[in-house]
């Protein structure tokens, strides 16, 4: 069975009663919940946490090793800040898709860059929760494509 990491940084505990106008109504739980229902439905693995705290991130970016086949990170804020997640998902070799509830790149200059993009597989960025979905769908096909080419 395919395990999938999902982790959400910080502030995103307070989804649903933050900034409505550009992360939307869902709360964490919510997001949870559907990527739950999501997991159920294709026989997959999914873990999800949240933390406010870069080192919490970092180390279970680090344990995630050989634990999980891949990781799905909104980093929020310390996407813009972080080279400790960066040397983490480096030093992890677990294979990372980055999300995004908004567009970043719409947004102010200081959000376009992004420390973790360069050592992810990809980002997706801009649909809301449906952009953990699209996540974590993502990391499935990579793992499925991976696990074929190595049989
Ligand atoms: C975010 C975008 C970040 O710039 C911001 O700091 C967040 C949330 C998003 O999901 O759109 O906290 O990662």
């Amino acid at each position: 069975m395919i395990r999938i990491l999902v982790l959400h940084g910080p502030n995103l505990n307070m989804l649903g009663v933050r900034e409505e106008a550009l992360y939307g109504q869902h709360t964490l739980h919510d997001i949870n919940g559907l990527l739950e229902t999501w997991a159920k439905k294709e026989g997959v693995q999914l873990e999800a946490k949240q933390s406010n705290s870069e080192g919490d991130l970092v180390t279970w970016i680090q344990e995630a090793r050989g634990l999980f086949d891949a990781i799905v990170i909104n980093p929020a804020a310390y996407t813009h800040t972080s080279i400790a997640l960066r040397d983490a998902v480096l030093s992890a070799e677990v294979p990372t898709i980055e999300v995004h509830l908004s567009n970043i790149h719409r947004r102010e200059e200081f959000r376009h860059h992004s420390y973790l993009a360069g050592v992810a597989l990809g980002q997706i960025s801009g649909f809301g929760a449906t952009s953990y979905l699209l996540g974590v769908q993502a990391a499935v096909d990579h793992v499925q494509s991976t696990q074929s080419a190595s049989s």
